[in-house]
This record gives C-alpha cells, sequence and structure tokens, in this order.
C-alpha cells in the first residue's frame, strides 16, 4: 500500500528558471541510471525476496519508496527550472516569446536547437517526461536484468546501480551553478552513497554468498589467470597471490597459445591453488541446494497463501474462520 504525503522528503528550491539544466536533469528522472530505474527495481525485486528474506524485503521497499520520493524531488525541481514555459504556451493567441525565459542568454534558434529539451517545447510544456537528457524513453530494459530472484546476484545490482547514479549525480553538480540546485543534486548524490552501504551489508549478512546462487565453480578454472595480450603485461592482486572471495592461489598462465594446445584445449587442465576438488564442488552444490530450497519452501506456505503477515492479517472476520497460514507455514506442504 502506497499513502502519499505532499511535502517532499528533501525541500527542494530553485533560485530562478535554467530550461537547460532541467533538460541536463532529465538523465535521473528517466534516464538508465534515474530515479526511476532505481524505484522499479528494488520494487520488483522486494517481491521474490520476501520469502525467506522478510528483513530484505522490508529494505529493498524502504528504498525502492525512498527512490519514488527522489523521483518526485527531481521531477519538482525540474517543473520548478522550467518555470515560464507552460504559461507561455498558453498564451497561444498572443504568440508568446518564449525565449523571453533565457532573458538575453540565448537566441530563439539556440532554444530549439541545441539548449533545451525539445520535448519541453512541443510535448510536455515543461513539465518532466520519462526520458533521459537526450529525448530518448525510458525504458524496463534498464533494470529487467537486475531482477534474478536471488537475493546474493540482485544486492550486487544494486550495489554497482547506486555507483552509478552517484556518478551521474555527480557530473551533474558540475553543469548547474545554481547554489539551490546544487545543494538538492549533493542531497540526492548523498543518499546513494547511503543505499550502496547498505545493500553491501545486505549482501554481507547472507552467507554463504559466493559464488552467487548455488552451484560451485569448476575448481579447475576458477583461479586461472590468461595473459590474452604480449608487452606491458601487470601483476596485481588480480592475477597473483590469493584470489579474493575462494582465497585460492592465482595460476598466472603466461603462454595461453601453448597452455590451450599442451592441454587438450583445456580439457586435461589439472586442479591447482586451491584444495576443492571434484567431490567437495558436489558435496557443496548439494548443501547449497538444499539449503537455500529449504530456506524457501519452509517460509513459503502452499494453502491458504496470504501476502499480509501483520497480526491484524491473521485474525478471522468477526463469526469467521481463521483463513490464515499455518503457524509455521509451509513445513508439512514441503514437496519431498
Ligand atoms: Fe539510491
Amino acid at each position: 500500500m502506497f499513502y502519499h504525503v505532499k511535502d517532499l522528503q528533501y525541500n527542494a528550491k530553485v533560485s530562478r528558471p535554467d530550461p537547460r539544466f532541467a533538460s541536463l536533469l532529465l538523465e535521473q528522472f528517466g534516464g538508465a541510471n534515474g530515479e526511476l530505474a532505481a524505484a522499479l527495481r528494488y520494487f520488483g525485486q522486494s517481491f521474490a525476496a520476501k520469502n525467506p528474506y522478510p528483513d530484505k524485503y522490508d529494505l529493498l521497499m524502504d528504498i525502492a519508496t525512498e527512490e519514488f520520493s527522489h523521483l518526485e524531488i527531481v521531477g519538482a525541481t525540474i517543473q520548478m527550472l522550467t518555470t515560464g514555459i507552460n504559461g507561455q504556451l498558453k498564451d497561444a493567441v498572443e504568440n508568446a516569446e518564449i525565449m523571453q525565459l533565457l532573458k538575453g542568454k540565448g537566441a530563439k534558434e539556440d532554444m530549439i536547437h541545441n539548449s533545451i529539451n525539445r520535448e519541453f517545447l512541443v510535448a510536455s510544456a515543461g513539465g518532466p517526461a520519462f526520458t533521459n537528457a537526450e529525448g530518448a524513453a525510458w525504458t524496463a530494459s534498464y533494470i529487467n536484468g537486475d531482477m534474478q530472484g536471488d537475493l546474493t546476484s540482485d544486492l550486487r545490482s544494486d550495489v554497482a546501480a547506486e555507483t552509478r547514479a552517484k556518478m551521474v549525480y555527480e557530473y551533474l553538480i558540475q553543469f548547474t551553478d545554481d547554489p539551490s540546485v546544487k545543494d538538492t543534486l549533493r542531497f540526492l548524490m548523498t543518499r546513494e552513497i547511503a543505499h550502496f552501504q547498505m545493500f553491501q551489508a545486505a549482501l554481507d549478512s547472507i552467507q554463504p554468498n559466493f559464488p552467487m546462487g548455488i552451484l560451485q565453480g569448476d575448481p579447475k578454472y576458477s583461479n586461472l589467470y590468461f595473459n590474452f595480450s604480449n608487452g606491458n603485461d601487470y601483476r596485481g592482486p588480480w592475477n597473483e597471490g590469493p584470489s579474493s572471495e575462494l582465497g585460492e592461489t592465482y595460476q598466472y598462465i603466461d603462454d595461453p597459445i601453448k597452455h590451450v594446445m599442451e592441454t587438450n584445449a583445456l580439457l586435461n587442465q589439472k586442479i591447482e591453488g586451491t584444495e576443492r576438488t571434484e567431490k567437495s564442488v558436489d558435496k557443496k552444490n548439494k548443501e547449497m541446494s538444499k539449503k537455500r530450497s529449504t530456506e524457501v519452501n519452509s517460509a513459503t506456505p502452499t494453502t491458504n497463501i496470504q501476502w499480509n503477515n501483520n497480526p491484524q492479517a491473521n485474525k478471522p472476520a468477526a463469526g469467521k474462520k481463521s483463513s490464515a497460514p499455518d503457524k509455521k507455514p509451509g513445513n508439512k506442504n514441503l514437496k519431498k
């Protein structure tokens, strides 16, 4: 359930209209890393998260709702920055001089061709539209890949998405000299930094979380570094010493062509730099399958299914029998 409060989360202000900057700011309204994308990404991910991770469902819904609040701030700021356009366009009979808005900053030609999003002039009359700064329509393709129904994957997408959104605000701040607008953008940028850490902490609280999903990687290939170029080769923690997550020792293959020939195209590759074996991997795959499927199945009833778990939701209506799910939902319904 959503409930709208008419005040913005942050009291956004602008010093004066600036339709040029409003055009750039559209990037955070309907762009690939904008607030609509963020809100819908976390909203979409939350459904699969609810069982068995009600705590992560809570986090995803809270942040999704905050991102909708940020979308509202960006939309309101765009509307304030284009103040005058709508009123001028309504003055259709008098053939309004919309160039007045720029107050000598540029010619009308410049306004139409270079300065501002043309949607403002002929489609939305200054209001925000779900496009990026170039006018390309928002698309679910920006985010559908981020909803994989597995939090060890989804939360990593979220950390990356917050990183990108932070950078867009950082770039945008450099294109306005309005202190009020800078102030709002700094708030929005800062919230991306906050969200980054929340998603990272949520990921860290799910153990084990690497590799993502269930199936373990083949120990023959998990620590090989192929030197697929010659000259100016670099060594670093990405190709020498222990690997960051599995703690295996990197095997540096200096001459990949020779190595591929000698190993019958890697089919005869030996396991090196790790304690893992085919047998231990097989065991871990079975353990992880059981662990994760039991987590989901035992948290998900298969009869009398309802979404709400507020104590009030389980109270029978007067004179009726309860239709609430069993107290320990799903345990006895678990398919063997
Ligand atoms: Fe965010």
